[in-house]
């Protein structure tokens, strides 16, 4: 009798729990995140986790071999972790779309990057906010914009030639290209024009920007002697300087002096945007717009210089549009439809050394890729780089071809993404392809050039790509006889 009590206790206890039992049972079946598994791979040590072996790995431009023995080790899909955050790294077409369209994740900036040029840039604010602050800028961006600027990068581009380049032996392209692209979006942007006062202050925030720009992803310990506490020094000089033109603009947009349309500066005043977001963007679009762009130059040349074949199209293209202008007159919008092989040129480029090297995301919530969970607060780290260099993709990846790019349907969706995607897509692609069009046009009409002795053309990352020595050249002028050209 006693054990039919026992049993019959059991029994009875189980079919109470029993509701409970399915609710658990249900609900984690329902929580499907929870049952899935965090990405394979390992965080590394403590702390410093992978930061450091990754910005070794930069420097040495053996980056993409790193995160290649990552994706063989773990798949497209791995754990790692940088920059004090446990992070996801994607590789692939299919994660590219993941990390460009996932409302679960929203953009992010390395902390030392925040620091320098702020935290409220259009890369920090989400929804309706993102919306109003990239409007105001692709006010500036957008073709019909850029369009208007042809005259005025050309008039830029000849004058920096004139006075960078014309007369002398040899050239160090990269940092003559970031000087170039800093005027030309300081004019064009900013209106920090040729005038005396506009002068002087972009020669100050040149200065202070090329120190900045090459703590974007440094380790951010602010101690003395450190890279970041010498690029923190710079920002906080740049941004005061910054804070001299706004005032200087709102003077004048009071006074009736200016209007909207005259500049990005006054036109987020007159947009009613905080001071500090202003100082925030301009330092944001300053470090987006100049370096990125000098690299496209810099790396165009120096593989035209290893592919004579692609020079020698590039070149008759060039020539052949030179050859419709009058002395002294500038390119048009018409002219530059006309670059089709050497925009393919500057592509093909883009893909084998793209300027942003690889973009982060963080994880607003717990979130599924690829069979696995990111959890909330999770850094993502997608590699511009693996996606161009996948055979799979470009065959043979290695080989310099841009007639890979003479069909650009050609190449599958998320394939090629140097200017990223999604509706944080790159707003300044068509000036950085203008730009890029003009210089590339007016140098090699003007100039022959070959690497300097001792210039290997070899390169490394902070996170921009950094040619050694500059990328030094020897230029000798084109004679056209008597034309000006
Ligand atoms: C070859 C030159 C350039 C390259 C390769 C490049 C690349 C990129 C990339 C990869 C992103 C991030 C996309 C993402 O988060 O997924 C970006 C964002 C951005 N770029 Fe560029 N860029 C270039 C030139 C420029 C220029 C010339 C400007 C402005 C004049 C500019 C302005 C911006 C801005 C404002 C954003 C932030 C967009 C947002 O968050 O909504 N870029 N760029």
């Amino acid at each position: 009798m006693e054990a039919d009590s026992m049993t019959m206790a059991i029994v009875a206890a189980f079919l109470v729990s029993l509701p409970v039992l399915y609710r658990l049972l249900f609900a984690s079946a329902g929580n499907k995140t929870s049952r899935k598994a965090l990405p394979p791979g390992s965080f590394g040590l403590p702390v410093v986790g992978h930061t450091l072996s990754l910005l070794r790995a930069l420097r040495a431009n053996t980056a993409e071999d790193w995160l290649r023995r990552r994706a063989a080790a773990y798949g497209p899909v791995s754990r790692l972790s940088l920059f004090r955050y446990r992070t996801a790294f994607l590789v692939g077409p299919s994660a590219n779309r993941f990390v460009f369209t996932s409302p679960a994740l929203t953009t992010m900036n390395s902390e030392a990057f925040s620091r320098m040029v702020g935290r409220r840039t259009v890369r920090d604010v989400v929804g309706d906010e993102h919306a109003r602050v990239r409007a105001m800028m692709v006010q500036f961006l957008r073709l019909d914009a850029v369009k208007r600027h042809v005259a005025g990068m050309d008039a830029e581009v000849q004058r920096h030639l004139d006075s960078h380049w014309r007369g002398r032996g040899s050239v160090a392209v990269m940092p003559s290209m970031k000087t170039l692209t800093f005027d030309v979006m300081s004019t064009v942007l900013f209106g920090l024009g040729m005038s005396r006062d506009g002068a002087d202050v972009r020669r100050e925030l040149s200065a202070e920007f090329q120190q900045l720009v090459q703590g974007i992803w440094a380790v951010p310990l602010n101690l003395p002697f450190t890279r970041f506490s010498r690029c923190l020094a710079a920002s906080r000089r740049g941004r005061r300087a910054v804070a001299g033109v706004i005032e200087e603009r709102r003077a004048k947009l009071e006074q009736g002096e200016s209007s909207p349309a005259d500049d990005i500066i006054t036109h987020m005043l007159s947009k009613g945007l905080p001071d500090e977001e202003i100082t925030d963007n301009v330092m944001f679009l300053m470090v987006a717009a100049h370096d990125t762009t000098a690299a496209l130059i810099t790396f165009l040349l120096r593989h035209l210089d290893a592919n004579k074949d692609a020079y020698a199209k590039v070149l008759q293209e060039q020539e052949e549009i030179a050859r419709r202008k009058a002395a002294g007159e500038a390119l048009s919008w018409d002219d530059l439809c006309r670059m089709r092989y050497t925009w393919a040129a500057a592509m093909e480029t883009l893909r084998m050394v793209p300027p942003a090297f690889s973009m982060l995301r963080k994880a607003l919530q717990d979130v599924e890729y690829g069979g696995y969970v990111i959890p909330k607060g999770w850094q993502v780290m997608y590699s511009t780089n693996m996606t161009h260099w996948s055979p799979a993709i470009f065959p043979d990846p290695g080989r310099f071809d841009p007639a890979r790019f003479e069909d650009p349907s050609a190449i599958p969706p998320y394939g090629f993404v140097p200017f990223g995607g999604g509706a944080r897509i790159c707003p300044g692609n068509e000036f950085a392809k203008v730009e890029t069009l003009v210089t590339v046009h007016h140098i090699v009409t003007r100039f022959r050039w070959k690497l300097a002795a001792g210039c290997d053309g070899s390169f490394s990352r902070s996170p921009i790509p950094y040619p050694s020595q500059g990328l030094l050249i020897d230029i000798e002028p084109i004679d056209h006889g008597n034309t000006s050209r």
